[in-house]
């Protein structure tokens, strides 16, 4: 009996009871009309006398620790219960389900830490732009097409203010507040008046790079973009500039990698042509240095943007730009494993 008694001693020491209907439980088990404490008095009688003393103190001991346990349980879940009556149940395993960046973090956080490693910094700008720093000072001709409400969301009433058509304007915004050398780029959401279809949405976003100093030359950008081609789309892959327009820049150029899909065999990524189109660029067109009290003799630079929306579909092989901005779990969870 003494041996009996002081298991029980031990196992009412380590219980854990973590609800009020395990604490009735246990005080029933223990302490109820048929429990176990008033079965073991009962057999008190039974006991040889020599015995006696040492398991009166073990049948002490032991109610005594039901008793503190059930009080010490009892103070506990009493001090978890809320003001509704529900108790907060702090043992309840956790089955929270991990989230995930959405893609387009992802590989805008990718864009950020490549250009990063060669020394730019990060900057942005307003959403809501004026005329000035999203066309005027990037030296937009008043008739340009892209001034066109078709093309521009224009506040109501202000024709001067509108949704920033391209993170160009953060070029001007940093500009006026900073001396050169700089070197930065400018990841950011840009609106345009577009029916939203499997290719074009109204809303998108962009990453503007910006880098101007002495003697910045167009080998510069090349070897820069070079550079961002290969640590996005693998070490393999080629790039190649196609001449172009911009009004911001002189020369302005297109760039095209090698398509990373077949390697620049043909596909229907590439259109069979084995290159796919990135990113627009170009040296600063020396009027926009001068509007932005920038010397043109002193400084020359280089400028380049590009589609986070479009680099994200060619790097996951994404054919739908409207999954980006559907929330569909089925969609997101795919990039579960990303963690940048
Ligand atoms: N702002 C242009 C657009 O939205 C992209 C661009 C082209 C940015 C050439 C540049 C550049 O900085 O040099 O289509």
């Amino acid at each position: 009996m003494i041996d009996k008694i002081k298991q029980y001693i031990d196992a009412v020491v380590s219980c854990e009871l973590t609800k009020f209907d395990e604490l009735e439980n246990f005080r029933i088990q223990y302490i109820g009309k048929k429990g176990l404490i008033p079965v073991l008095f009962n057999d008190f009688k039974t006991v040889a006398p020599e015995d006696r003393k040492e398991v009166g103190i073990l049948l002490n001991n032991l109610k005594n620790a039901v008793q503190d346990k059930i009080t010490q349980v009892k103070n506990l879940l009493e001090s978890l219960e809320t003001d509704s009556g529900h108790y907060i149940d702090l043992f309840m395993p956790v089955q929270a389900e991990a989230g995930s960046r959405h893609p387009l973090s992802i590989i805008r956080n990718k864009i950020t830490d490549i250009f990063s490693r060669i020394g730019f910094t990060v900057a942005d700008g307003p959403e809501i732009e004026d005329d000035w720093h999203n066309f005027t000072a990037l030296n937009f001709p008043e008739e340009h097409p892209a001034r066109d409400m078709q093309d521009t969301f224009f506040i109501e009433k202000k024709p001067d203010i509108a949704l920033r058509t391209h993170t160009s304007s953060v070029q001007v915004r940093v500009m006026e507040s900073q001396k050169p050398p700089i070197r930065s780029i400018f990841p950011g959401r840009v609106f345009r008046n577009e029916a939203i279809s499997a290719r074009a949405h109204c809303i998108f976003h962009q990453v503007e790079g910006l880098y101007i100093d002495k003697n910045v030359s167009f080998a510069d950008l090349k070897q820069t973009l070079m550079y961002f081609a290969k640590e996005m789309f693998g070490e393999n892959t080629g790039i190649r500039l196609r001449p172009s327009y911009f009004p911001f820049t002189e020369p302005s150029a297109e760039m095209d990698i090698s398509c990373h899909i077949c390697g620049g065999k043909g596909c229907n990524i590439c259109k069979y042509t084995g290159w796919v189109e990135i990113l627009g660029c170009g040296m600063v067109d020396p009027n926009v240095l001068q509007s932005n009290g920038i010397d043109p003799d002193e400084y020359t630079g280089f400028a380049f943007g590009m589609g986070i929306e479009r680099i994200t579909m060619l790097k996951f092989q994404i054919k739908d730009l409207r999954l980006f901005f559907e929330n569909d779990l089925k969609f997101l969870r795919q990039f579960e494993a990303s963690i940048t």
